[in-house]
This record gives structure tokens, C-alpha cells and sequence, in this order.
């Protein structure tokens, strides 16, 4: 894909406060980020994050109002093609993507999910880190394949855990470097350097053995 032509349309899928978001939002505003935000999707109606967007770029429904996953999925597949996303960002999206959605949408879903993958799959990462007494925790941006937190890594980021830290003061830490690991790892998608073929990730055309480390300064190495 070639966005330099065009600011590349992202949608973002949330369902909570949105601080994801919002550093996505600071990107462009800032101009480190040649995007537009075309729509921001939500399970949940009164999260924070939709009211980041002007209200016609909303689109939240409630999964009990459906008749079934796939029922939900279908017309949160047809809002998303709707706004023709470039890329669609999980970012606190809570919520399982049912398997046909995720195809519909291959190769454009990115999620970031707050453990460094493979570790920590699913919810309640920091108390799981916590509990098996790691030295590290962190975040990772990953492909979004059927088989949940899955996909391909593309980055990552590391934090110590500290002595007496509990599961929020952890998640606080953790959120810290999810920002600019949201914003360096999307900037990378913009610029058409990366590409997943069959779970590779390759970047300038080299394979990616291992998931790309945001450093001190924000950046990717
Ligand atoms: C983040 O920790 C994200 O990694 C996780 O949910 C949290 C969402 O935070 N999946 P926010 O809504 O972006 O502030």
C-alpha cells in the first residue's frame, strides 16, 4: 500500500477511556503521523474513547442487541468497510474479533496488548506477571489473526517490575510505553517498510526473527 499520496485512514477499535487513541490523535496532530482517525468502533456506548472523535465518526453498539457474535461482527465489519480503513487499530478493544472478521479485514487489523507476547495472553496480564514473579513486563503491537494475541509481533516494549508494585501501579508503568509504542509502530505500518506474508513480519524485505524494541528515545531498533 502507498499512503504517501493521501493521509492513510486509520479506525480504531476501543472500548475503554481511549489514551491509545488519543496518542494516535496527538500523532497527527503533531504531524508525526500522515493519518486521519475515519472512525472510532466500540462494544461499549459509553466509552470514553468515542467521545475523542466527533460524533459522526461513532459508531458503538451493544453486543446483547445482536442475535449472535457473528450478527454483531457482520455489522461492525460493514460500519468498519464503510469508512474504507486503510489500517483498523485495536487499542483497548475488548472484545474477541470472530474469525470471519478478522479475515475480512486480514492484514490490516494491528492490536496492542499489554504483555510481551508470547506471555500473557488474554486479560489480567499485569496480575499474571505479577504472580509468576517476572523482572520484566511490557506491550507488544501484533497482528491480529483468529487465534487470539497470535499474530505476528511487530514491536515491543520492556519495564522493570519494581519491588511492592501491584497489578494497576504495573499497568501504569506498562501504559507509559504502550503510547509510543503505538505511535513508532504504526508510523512504521504508514510508511509501506513492513509487511506480514504467513505470520513473517519483514522489514525493507528482511525477515524479522524477533519482535523490533522501542528504546528510551521512542524509537524501534
Ligand atoms: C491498554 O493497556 C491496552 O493495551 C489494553 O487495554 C488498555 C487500553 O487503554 N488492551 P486505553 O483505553 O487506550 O487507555
Amino acid at each position: 500500500m502507498n499512503h504517501t499520496a493521501r493521509p492513510a485512514r486509520i479506525a480504531v477499535l476501543a472500548s475503554g477511556r481511549g489514551s491509545n487513541l488519543q496518542c494516535l490523535l496527538d500523532g497527527i496532530a503533531t504531524g508525526q503521523l500522515q493519518a486521519e482517525i475515519v472512525g472510532v468502533f466500540s462494544d461499549k456506548p459509553a466509552a470514553l474513547a468515542l467521545q475523542k472523535v466527533p460524533s459522526e465518526r461513532r459508531w458503538a453498539r451493544l453486543p446483547r442487541d445482536f442475535e449472535s457474535r457473528e450478527a454483531f461482527d457482520l455489522a461492525l465489519g460493514d460500519a468498519l468497510d464503510a469508512c474504507a480503513p486503510d489500517w483498523i487499530i485495536c487499542a483497548g478493544y475488548m472484545r474477541i474479533l470472530g474469525t470471519d472478521l478478522v479475515q475480512r479485514f486480514n492484514g490490516r487489523l494491528v492490536n496492542i496488548h499489554p504483555s510481551l507476547l508470547p506471555l500473557y495472553k488474554g486479560l489480567h496480564t499485569h496480575a499474571r506477571a505479577l504472580a509468576a514473579g517476572e523482572a520484566e513486563h511490557g506491550a507488544s503491537v501484533h497482528f491480529v489473526v483468529p487465534e487470539l494475541d497470535a499474530g505476528a509481533v511487530i514491536a515491543q516494549a520492556r519495564v522493570p517490575v519494581l519491588a511492592g508494585d501491584s497489578p494497576e501501579s504495573l499497568a501504569a508503568r506498562v501504559l507509559q510505553v504502550e503510547h509510543p509504542l503505538l505511535l513508532a509502530s504504526v508510523q512504521l505500518l504508514l510508511s509501506s517498510r513492513l509487511t506480514e506474508q504467513g505470520g513473517v513480519i519483514q522489514l525493507d524485505g528482511h525477515s524479522l526473527f524477533s519482535p523490533l524494541r522501542l528504546d528510551s528515545a521512542g524509537t524501534l531498533a
